[in-house]
């Protein structure tokens, strides 16, 4: 008879969940909020074209079609209702948990900071650590306050002035209550999707711009990195990064060349113009790529809601790789899966901690493991209708009920802080 594999992690083990403040807050008001209302019947046209296809169509249709769903709104109205979600957070054992400040509350307008809004953060923040649950703090996950945006944004260099200003105010204002700190959230994601693509605001396709962009945004993270050391030490800083990991599906030398390409200019293109200013490394992880020729070709064996190739197992191969390269402590900052009727997320999530297990056994440092998400919430240009949550949140009477899958996670993290 097969052994079961003895999983062990150690004691202090970053165990949570993540979200970010645009997605689950509610009653934003930052470029994407002003994107949204310009926007809700083209992306409501364009569902058909782009899911379609999907098996899950007919359960997805009539909300994907609704131009509703494109706007963010009040939501999961986890703006006022976080001390609910925070118990819920502890009731699944959890330890530690990711999220990111909203800079648009916090300066609505240019050098005008909102008292208030500080004091909730702080308040957030007092409420997190009251329940032993460490917070990793995110400073720009995609939402920007609208008179950034309108005097260009990350595109100018000279505006990063700015980004490292409200750096440095966040994090003088939590002091000593926060250690772990994200600059950027997917700094190329963001470059490509609203650079390249033309998909997410403001919803340019330059290359010429995208580059500027990567490199831009190296720069804001560097600029607040310091800035953020120089107040103490302390600070633990990174970005989360997207990981893929690219892979050649047969021994052809185009494939593995391919592949070799396509993940130095996924990862380390924009990774080694940061590493030197990142104490550990944020990675979220949702899927691999498998190329033949110079395409990529996927197994999709399983997929998620969102059609997106299900490989749990791989993130052992891009920790293992990340580690080979850059030597640093790894949090996984991100996790997860669109998964309205949780029949995946539990399988999903014991592929990756077992995983996980195997790249610490090969030397990974990793330190913890942030599912995405800890609520479901606004999924960008997708709306409501994916799931991404360990909760789910009915939006209409904004009630909260814990997934099986979350139970289940709740159990394992106990029984892992208990055994280590
Ligand atoms: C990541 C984003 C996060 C969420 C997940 C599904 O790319 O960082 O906000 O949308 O995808």
């Amino acid at each position: 008879m097969q052994k079961k594999p003895q999983l062990s992690f150690p004691k202090k083990f970053l165990w949570g969940a993540a979200t970010s403040a645009h997605q689950v807050e509610g009653n934003t008001h930052n470029q994407w909020t002003v994107w949204e209302f310009e926007n809700t019947i083209a992306l409501a046209t364009r569902a058909s074209y782009h899911f379609e296809e999907l098996e899950n169509w007919p359960q997805i249709k009539l909300a994907a079609k609704d131009p509703s769903n494109y706007v963010s709104a009040k939501g999961a109205d986890h703006y006022t209702r976080y001390a609910e979600d925070f118990d819920l957070l502890k009731n699944m054992q959890m330890n530690a948990f990711r999220f990111s400040i909203e800079w648009s509350r916090v300066e609505p307008q240019e050098g005008a900071w909102n008292v208030e809004a500080i004091e909730h953060y702080k308040q957030y923040v007092n409420a997190l650590k009251r329940r032993n649950v460490e917070p990793i703090v995110t400073l720009f996950h995609f939402t920007l306050p609208v008179w950034f945006s309108e005097i260009g944004g990350f595109e100018k260099r000279r505006n990063v002035k700015y980004f490292t200003r409200f750096a440095e105010k966040i994090i003088r204002e939590l002091g000593i209550s926060v250690r772990y700190v994200v600059t950027i959230n997917e700094p190329e994601l963001y470059a490509i999707e609203s650079y390249l693509g033309g998909h997410w605001p403001p919803n340019k396709t330059s290359k010429w711009t995208t580059w500027r962009m990567f490199n831009n945004l190296a720069y804001a993270h560097n600029q607040a990195a310091r800035t953020i050391h120089a107040i103490n030490r302390r600070y633990k800083v990174s970005i989360a990064k997207n990981s893929c990991y690219v892979y050649a599906g047969d021994n052809a030398v185009l494939s593995r060349f391919s592949a070799a390409v396509l993940q130095y200019i996924r990862d380390d293109y924009f990774l080694k113009k940061v590493v030197k200013q990142c104490d550990w490394l944020g990675v979220n992880y949702y899927f691999s790529d498998r190329v033949y020729g110079y395409r990529v070709h996927n197994p999709d064996k399983k997929l998620s809601d969102l059609g997106w190739d299900l490989s749990p197992e791989n993130i052992q191969y891009a920790l293992e790789r990340l580690h080979e390269k850059y030597q640093l402590p790894i949090i996984i900052t991100e996790n997860g899966l669109a998964d309205a009727d949780d029949s995946q997320r539990q399988w999903w999530i014991s592929q990756t901690l077992l995983a996980m297990h195997r790249a610490m056994k090969n030397g990974v440092k990793l330190e913890g493991y942030l599912h995405w998400s800890l609520l479901d919430n606004f999924e960008w240009d997708k709306g409501f209708w994916p799931r991404f949550g360990l909760i789910s949140v009915d939006y209409t009477t904004k009630k909260r009920s814990l997934r099986p899958s979350a139970v289940w996670y709740g159990k394992i993290i106990k029984y892992l802080r208990e055994n280590n």
